[in-house]
């Protein structure tokens, strides 16, 4: 398994006592496979994730990648892991605004001094279709131009797992649906095991797997 999470509770305080979002979620996922989690608004869909990520950690149970548990590995280690590992594509792009579309997507590279970072990083670029737009700004970009400098920033560092929190959510329907597909087809060409939130009930039957979290626990959806 390329990830298992296990009994994974998480609460948050509030002022009248912790709320439990997430109450016991099980989830294994296998190389290669692509799973599609759905649920209403509220649900704790991205709360997982950022479990899943490693940037925020359970009350109870556990979380391996890629065979690391990551409650045993130390800051240091973690954000090492995650660097190597993981791919991460959010809602709303994360870019960094003062770096260039290929500085972005070179930077998970440089930070692990990787040889040919900016060579990888152009043909990531290119792939998404960005390879004219390397030396613009965010700013400088459309929403569905900065989402696929995002998307290649995630698969750069040709991730054990890829991690998508509703990738299309922020951009227009067509424009969404093109970043929807486009994510896929990477996907599919690199054999890349993907874990997706997301609202799109076509995007999500694109998925081997599709889960659904209801009440803080994730089940297969009907
Ligand atoms: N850091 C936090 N502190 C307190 N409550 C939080 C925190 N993060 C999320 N929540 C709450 O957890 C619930 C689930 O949020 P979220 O995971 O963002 O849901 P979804 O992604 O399914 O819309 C919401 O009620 C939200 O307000
Ligand atoms: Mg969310």
């Amino acid at each position: 398994m390329i990830l298992s999470v296990d009994r994974v509770h998480k609460s948050f305080a509030a002022p009248s006592g912790p709320i439990e979002i997430l109450c016991g979620v099980d989830l294994h996922v296998k190389e290669g496979e692509t799973v599609a989690i759905v649920g209403e608004s509220g649900s704790g869909k991205s709360t997982l994730l950022s479990l899943l990520a490693g940037l925020d950690v359970p009350t109870r149970g556990s979380v391996c990648v890629d065979g690391a548990d990551l409650a045993s590995l130390s800051e240091v280690d973690l954000a090492r892991f995650r660097a190597r590992r993981l791919g991460i594509v959010f809602q709303q792009f994360h870019l960094m605004s003062g770096l260039t579309a290929l500085e972005n997507v070179s930077l998970p590279l440089e930070l692990q001094n990787a040889p040919g970072a900016l060579d990888r990083a152009r043909e990531a670029l290119d792939h998404v279709g960005l390879a004219k737009r390397a030396d613009h700004l965010p700013s400088r970009l459309s929403g569905g131009e900065c989402q696929r400098v995002a998307i290649a920033r995630a698969l750069v560092v040709e991730p054990a797992l890829l991690l998508a929190d509703e990738p299309s959510g922020s951009l227009d329907a067509r424009t969404g649906e093109a970043i929807d597909r486009l994510l896929f087809e990477l996907v599919e060409r690199r054999g890349a095991t993907l874990v997706l939130v997301t609202h799109s009930d076509r995007l999500a039957a694109s998925c081997d797997r599709r889960l659904a979290l209801v009440d803080g626990v994730l089940s297969a959806d009907a």
